[in-house]
């Protein structure tokens, strides 16, 4: 079954028909779905949604756009939120150089202490980097150690991915990697090993082809599967039966 990695299922995109497209994963193939939080709000939103569905997870963290709603009040309530279930990792959590929505120094405290955070409560991390690539690296060096972890939507050389890999941090595939301009990530796919990746829509963005642009969901995931089996010359299934191996080894299923 497609294990989706990433997933934004609390997104205003999908208010119109979140129940009826949830309900539909199952007999689109879809097994489990790891439902990731981006803003302070969304944080609880995600781990109320798991609630209705069993195939839900929840990742809580705030992404770098938006840590200027964190302060220790803020961080103390996000952090009692790991007590309820179905929450999996930490994320999703990161630098952003690209949007500059909060200062670098800023971003680098909230991005260090939610590492210090993972690895305090032994849950994996679910990282966003975004034009930020020597700071994030340097950062997950020194409080990394020792985490599991996926670099979602990777966006950065092979030779880093190589480095992420033999870190022990997997490479999170999306639908870019089904874009015809994206040489660097093909590339990526091709030299690093199927067993170092894992899917993710992170939907309601980036959607593949034949869907780029639209609104994106789980079940096509099924077109990143097939792009990467054809970079790496297997078939769609086992791309889709390893990818979701990895990803329960990611996010401690694999006892289940
Ligand atoms: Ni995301």
């Amino acid at each position: 079954m497609i294990f989706d990695t990433h997933a934004h299922y609390d997104d205003g995109q999908f208010d119109e028909d979140r129940a009826e497209l949830l309900a539909s994963m199952a007999e689109n193939g879809v097994g489990i779905i790891v439902n990731v939080s981006a803003s302070y709000a969304s944080c609880e939103r995600v781990t109320d949604m798991v609630r209705d569905y069993p195939f839900l997870y929840a990742a809580v963290g705030v992404h770098p756009d938006e840590v200027g709603d964190l302060n220790e009040e803020s961080f103390a309530r996000m952090k009692a939120l790991f007590t309820r279930e179905k929450v999996v990792a930490v994320g999703e959590i990161g630098l952003d150089y690209y949007w500059e929505k909060e200062s670098h120094e800023i971003q680098k405290k909230w991005f260090i202490r939610q590492l210090e955070l993972a690895g305090e409560l032994g849950l994996p991390v679910v990282i966003h980097s975004r034009e930020a690539a020597a700071d994030t690296m340097e950062i997950m060096k020194r409080y990394a150690k020792g985490l599991k972890g996926v670099i979602h939507c990777y966006s950065y050389s092979r030779e880093m991915a190589k480095e992420y890999v033999k870190m022990g941090f997997y490479i999170g595939v999306g639908g870019v990697v089904t874009f015809k301009n994206a040489r660097k990530l093909k590339e990526t796919v091709e030299e690093i090993p199927l067993a170092s990746i894992v899917l993710e829509t992170d939907c309601p963005y980036l959607a593949p082809v034949p869907y780029r642009g639209k609104r994106n969901h789980s079940a096509y995931i099924r077109y990143v599967a097939e792009e990467v089996a054809r970079l790496k010359g297997l078939s769609c299934e086992e791309v889709i039966r390893q990818t979701e191996k990895n990803a329960k080894e990611l996010y401690g299923f694999s006892a289940e």
